[in-house]
C-alpha cells in the first residue's frame, strides 16, 4: 500500500484556497511516524542530514547512498504526508542526464514522493529535464546551504534591490519550468511576500516571513535536539536535548547505585530450575537453603 495521502495536487491547490501549508524535516523511522502523526503536509528528508545527525560542518560531503539510507527509513514509517527527498551536491550539477538519474533512485531506491534541489535560472532546463521525466521537483533559492560558501556563508540573502530582484527571477525560472512549489530561504520578508505573490506554485519559507504560502523549519533545530547554532530564524518550541540529556544522566546513576534494573525490569527463574542449575554446577547452598 501507497503511503501517500498528500498530493502534489493537494500542495498546488493549498495556495489557490489560502491554507498555509506545514513542512518539517525527518532523517528517520521515528520522526517519519512522529511528523506523520502531527498531521504536517510535507516531510522534507533534507540534506541538513549532514549536520544535524551526522555532525558535519555542512551539507556538501553528504552523497546518494546517505540520502537514500535516511528516506528509506523514513518512508517506512511516515504514512500521510508528502515525502520529499533532497539531492545533494554534485549529484544534479554535472549533466543533466546524470540529475535525472540520480533524481529517479531517490524516487526508486528511496521511495520518496518528489525531489528537491538548490537553484534557479541557473538550473531551470535541469529542473524541467527532471519534471518532464515524470518526477516532481521542489525548487529551492534564496539561501541555498549547499553554495553557502559561495553567498558569504548562511547569510540572509536579497538585501539590495538588484538581489532581490534575482531571487524573483529564480523563482519565476523555476516556475515556468515545472517545479511543484519552491522553498525560500533567509530573505527579507517583504521579498518573500514579493516571490509568493510573483509566482503561481506555492511559496514555503524558512527565514522568509509570514506572508509566504507555508513554512518550513529543521526540526532538530526546532525542538531544541541540534544546538550548535541557532538560525535568527528558528522558533524553538522546547529544548528536547535538556531533557534527554536529564534521562540519560539519571539512567548513569542508577546503574552506579544499582537502582536499575530492579525487579520490575529483571526476569525470574523458578526455585526448582536455580536449584538444579546449582546442583549440576556443583555450586554449594549457604547453610539453611
Ligand atoms: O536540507 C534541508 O533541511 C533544507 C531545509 C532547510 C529546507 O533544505
Amino acid at each position: 500500500m501507497s503511503h501517500q495521502n498528500v498530493t502534489i495536487l493537494d500542495i498546488q491547490q493549498a495556495k489557490h484556497k489560502g491554507r498555509k501549508l506545514v513542512m518539517v524535516t525527518a532523517y528517520d523511522y521515528p520522526f517519519g511516524l512522529m511528523a506523520a502523526e502531527a498531521g504536517v503536509d510535507i516531510v522534507l528528508v533534507g540534506d541538513s542530514l549532514g549536520m544535524v545527525v551526522m555532525g558535519l560542518d555542512g551539507t556538501v560531503a553528504v552523497t546518494m547512498e546517505h540520502m537514500i539510507h535516511h528516506i528509506r527509513a523514513v518512508v517506512r514509517g511516515c504514512r500521510g504526508p508528502l515525502i520529499i527527498g533532497d539531492m545533494p551536491f554534485m549529484s544534479y550539477n554535472t549533466s543533466i542526464r546524470e540529475a535525472i538519474h540520480n533524481a529517479g533512485r531517490l524516487l526508486k531506491e528511496g521511495g520518496c514522493d518528489a525531489v528537491k534541489l538548490e537553484g534557479g535560472v541557473d538550473f531551470a532546463s535541469t529542473v524541467e529535464a527532471i519534471v518532464k521525466a515524470g518526477i516532481p521537483l521542489q525548487g529551492h533559492i534564496g539561501l541555498t546551504p549547499q553554495t553557502a560558501s559561495a553567498l558569504g556563508g548562511f547569510k540572509m540573502q536579497g538585501r539590495d534591490a538588484a538581489a532581490a530582484k534575482r531571487i524573483i527571477e529564480d523563482a519565476r525560472a523555476l516556475e515556468n519550468a515545472g517545479v511543484f512549489s519552491i522553498i525560500l530561504e533567509a530573505v527579507p520578508a517583504p521579498l518573500g511576500k514579493l516571490v509568493a505573490a510573483s509566482v503561481r506554485v506555492p511559496v514555503i519559507g524558512i527565514g522568509a516571513g509570514v506572508d509566504v504560502d507555508g513554512q518550513v523549519l529543521v526540526t532538530h533545530d526546532m525542538i531544541g535536539l541540534f544546538d550548535k547554532f541557532i538560525p535568527k530564524f528558528v522558533k524553538q518550541y522546547t529544548r528536547i536535548r535538556t531533557v534527554i540529556l536529564e534521562a540519560l544522566e539519571h539512567y548513569k546513576a542508577d546503574v552506579i547505585d544499582e537502582n536499575f534494573p530492579g525487579p520490575e525490569h529483571s526476569f525470574k527463574m523458578s526455585d526448582a530450575a536455580l536449584a538444579e542449575l546449582k546442583k549440576m554446577l556443583d555450586i554449594a547452598e549457604p547453610d539453611g537453603n
